[in-house]
């Protein structure tokens, strides 16, 4: 039997060398790809205004180039939020979703205050070395950050080498995204939501809001996990999404 085509999607403001320590073992199970969104890694800058929609629409366009009309799609984060653009816009080139540490409900008017806020001080800095030590310490979990100084470092250079202007425009399209519980509840195919237990970014309360809508959902806990648990416990996200893939690929 085939192995289905995975698209991986990266969260912010990191890129998809979040894959690194997750690709070769995953490969075994499916045809991963893990783009970078444009401006993140060696992708270049969007020519459009701030929307998750131009990140989806380059992942549907991903799939027309290779010949794909299915795949299963998931992401991290922000990119568990464009996974949900595309279920929203494209759900007939989804085969099954994969939502990381991420959450389907909009800002508050708060949080996009907030995101705005930050998108002018990266711009007005030109850097992002302020936005990796304000993000740090809630983008990985506590065991992270006690036992994987290696892990904090390497996330830290990431953030550190982002394109301010990247993360500004992704905190705008962040910023403008809807709610997606509604895309959830209408997307019939399989879903896995993965959680890292220590997660202060997405909460859990926001998990039971999307297992709650999804048709055919399963739900993972990662312990000793945070926010970026593909980085913090590369071998527990494979082990979580393996039994997943392989159902699919039979
Ligand atoms: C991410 O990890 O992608 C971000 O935490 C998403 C967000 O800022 O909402």
């Amino acid at each position: 039997m085939s192995k289905p085509v995975f698209v991986l999607l990266h969260a912010f403001p990191v890129n998809s060398s979040m894959y690194d320590d997750v690709r070769s073992a995953l490969s075994d199970f499916c045809e991963l790809v893990t783009p970078d969104f444009a401006g993140f890694g060696t992708a270049t800058l969007p020519d459009a205004e701030p929307s998750l929609d131009v990140y989806a629409a380059d992942v549907v366009a991903l799939l027309d180039d290779r010949g794909v009309e299915q795949a299963v799609v998931g992401g991290t984060s922000m990119g568990g939020y464009v996974a949900m653009a595309i279920a929203r816009r494209n759900p007939g080139r989804i085969s099954a979703l994969v939502l990381a540490d991420t959450k389907a409900t909009a800002d508050t008017a708060d949080a996009r205050a907030n995101r705005l806020g930050v998108a002018d001080q990266v711009i007005a800095a030109g850097s992002t070395d302020a936005l990796a030590r304000a993000m740090l310490p809630n983008l990985l979990g506590a065991t992270t950050h006690a036992s994987r100084p290696d892990v904090v470092e390497r996330v830290r250079g990431w953030i550190e080498s982002a394109d301010p202007r990247a993360v500004a425009w992704a905190q705008r399209a962040m910023a403008a995204r809807p709610d997606s519980l509604d895309d959830l509840a209408t997307f019939a195919g399989p879903s896995l939501v993965l959680w890292g237990e220590e997660d202060a970014i997405s909460s859990r309360a926001e998990q039971a809001f999307m297992r709650s809508e999804l048709v055919d959902g399963h739900y993972i806990t990662l312990p000793g996990a945070g926010h970026l648990s593909a980085v913090e416990d590369p071998a527990a996200f494979v082990a979580a999404l393996t039994p997943f893939l392989t159902r699919l690929g039979n």
